[in-house]
């Protein structure tokens, strides 16, 4: 008989036994697998140091160090393992994952031969200081696919044809350059390779280097005018220049409310929602801007004059025998002016103020603009800002149109004062039927925007008192912020617009039996 503690015991030691042969067996396991992992890994390691063109190279150098004798047979000995190696080296990097089978030096070395070229061609002339950035752009896109760091789309490439990317970064200050800024920040936010051109040729030139890499071009649209009208040599693709920019990667950079592509409204950009307030809907496509980054970059000052500001810088924007004039001949705004109560908390009188016009010559006087108006003449775009930041409202007189600057007002947290030329005499407070100095801002009302009929003094001087009266806090309307515009940008550049320039072909020329000359494919 066994007893149960013999019988534990007995079975202890088989367990004993057994272990000891286990760990025999784990320790030739661990060794074995410790040469694989080892010899696997060098394998890796090997592979991914090793360039798939290093064998061509090799072959390539003895092509041209020896005689033709030797040539023939070292060279085609190198040729064939070369060539064999080569594929093979390559075809195990990519399914490892260590290769994605692009000829990345290749790719590189055209590249930087475009920029050569382009250097070369288009060489820097006075006023197209963009094109200088070009060549570090395509430095840096050929050294990013050569070393495969490329960040993510940094491999999308925007051409920006159009005169008002260069003003944006030389200080122009027109509505398109603003556009135009806000555009390269939100491009640039989006890591995406920037290119610039002014004419047909530069730009044909960087899109045939480039090709599929770029993804859209920005036009200005008298310059997407005569590409098209290049018959000769041929600038946009068409069935017998296949070579040619692509239309539906042509978007042209409008200001205004037409179409103005031969893809119509959808390749037309446009810096406002016109959609918004265009009889049955139609607008073009709505890009935007955002003036938020350079509002944001302007101290405000701590406290405010008791000021308004007029908005204009040219004194036949205050001519008032202009039809453009909205507030009267009869001096309606100087009687606003005299009206407004001084200032309860400091004493401080009321004063308007304008700036621009034009200095005299020998007495450096500012001209005046206005009576009752004080001119504080040109100023220089900073001083502008706190120079409208530090007053308590802008008001418009008329022109200009659409001007950013009321925008610009809303960020500094200072009301708008918006004239409206006409609206519907028995429903005076349908919007939608106002035409206003500044028709995007019909939507917002006090105490951000006031809108005033035009020569109704009364409505002024009570859209004065309560701008004063009613200070505001920064605001910048929802679709205009920072990231909104980026948005917007993101889409343009990575939708696939061929189904829309497909569609566009058809409503605007095939079913109208119109010929549409250019090639999308
Ligand atoms: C720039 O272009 C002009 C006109 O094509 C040419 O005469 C000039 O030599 C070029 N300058 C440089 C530095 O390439
Ligand atoms: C752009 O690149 C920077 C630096 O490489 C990176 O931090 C950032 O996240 C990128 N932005 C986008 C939108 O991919
Ligand atoms: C532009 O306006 C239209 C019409 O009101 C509207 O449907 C659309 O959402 C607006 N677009 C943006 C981006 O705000
Ligand atoms: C003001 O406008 C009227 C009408 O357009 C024009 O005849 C006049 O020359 C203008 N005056 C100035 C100073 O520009
Ligand atoms: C003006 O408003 C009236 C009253 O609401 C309306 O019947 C009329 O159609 C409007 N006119 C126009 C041109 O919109």
């Amino acid at each position: 008989m066994i007893t149960a503690k013999q019988a534990e015991h007995s079975l202890c030691i088989v367990t004993s036994a057994d272990l000891i042969m286990i760990n025999r067996h784990r320790i030739i396991a661990l060794v074995i697998t410790f040469f694989t992992t080892l010899f696997t890994l060098s394998v890796f390691f090997y592979l991914s140091v090793i360039p798939s063109e290093s064998l061509e190279s090799d072959y390539y150098s003895d092509e041209f160090s020896g005689s033709d004798h030797y040539q023939y047979h070292h060279g085609g000995e190198a040729g064939f393992w070369g060539n064999y190696n080569k594929a093979n080296l390559e075809e195990w990097k990519i399914w490892l994952g260590l290769s994605d089978g692009r000829d990345r030096k290749t790719e590189a070395r055209k590249i930087r031969q475009l920029g050569e070229l382009f250097h070369q061609r288009f060489n820097i002339t006075e006023g197209r200081f963009a094109r200088t950035l070009n060549a570090p752009a395509l430095e840096r896109l050929a050294h990013c696919i050569e070393t495969n760091t490329c960040g993510k789309d940094e491999e999308k490439v925007v051409i920006l044809a159009s005169f008002h990317f260069n003003n944006a970064m030389t200080g122009g200050t027109s509505g398109e350059d603003i556009w135009a800024k806000s555009t390269l920040d939100a491009f640039t936010s989006l890591n995406y390779t920037l290119l610039y051109t002014f004419e047909s040729m530069d730009t044909l030139t960087l899109y045939q280097g480039l090709s599929d890499k770029v993804q859209t071009i920005l036009w200005e649209g008298n310059q997407l005018d005569a590409s098209i009208s290049l018959k000769r040599f041929g600038c946009i693709k068409t069935t017998d220049y296949q070579e040619g920019v692509p239309l539906e990667k042509s978007f042209t950079f409008h200001f205004w409310q037409g179409p103005a592509n031969p893809l119509g409204r959808q390749f037309t950009l446009s810096p406002e929602n016109y959609t918004l307030f265009n009889k049955g809907g139609e607008g073009n496509h709505y890009l935007g801007y955002s003036i938020e980054s350079r509002c944001k970059a302007v101290s405000l000052p701590s406290s405010r004059h008791h000021r308004g500001m007029a908005l204009g810088k040219y004194a036949n924007y205050f001519n008032t025998s202009s039809s453009e004039w909205v507030w009267g001949k009869e001096d309606i705004l100087g009687k606003a002016i005299s009206s407004m109560p001084a200032s309860e908390e400091t004493g401080e009188k009321f004063e308007m103020i304008a700036t621009g016009g034009h200095d005299d010559d020998k007495t450096g006087k500012h001209e005046d603009m206005y009576k009752g108006i004080t001119n504080l003449g040109k100023l220089p775009q900073q001083e502008w800002y706190q120079t409208l930041a530090s007053s308590k409202f802008l008001l418009g007189v008329g022109k200009p149109n659409m001007s950013p600057s009321p925008y610009d007002a809303l960020c500094f947290g200072v009301p708008f004062i918006n004239p409206i030329m006409s609206w519907n005499h028995s429903d005076p407070e349908d919007w939608t039927k106002w035409h206003t100095q500044h028709d995007a801002l019909r939507p917002y009302g006090a105490p951000y925007v006031y809108h005033v009929q035009k020569e109704n003094g009364d409505q002024l001087r009570e859209a004065m008192q309560a701008a004063l009266d009613n200070p505001i806090t920064s605001y910048i309307p929802p679709p205009m912020t920072k990231e909104s515009v980026k948005q917007r940008h993101r889409t343009l550049v990575e939708t696939d617009w061929k189904p829309f320039a497909m569609a566009a072909v058809k409503s605007l020329y095939t079913d109208k039996d119109k010929e549409f000359p250019y090639l999308i494919v």
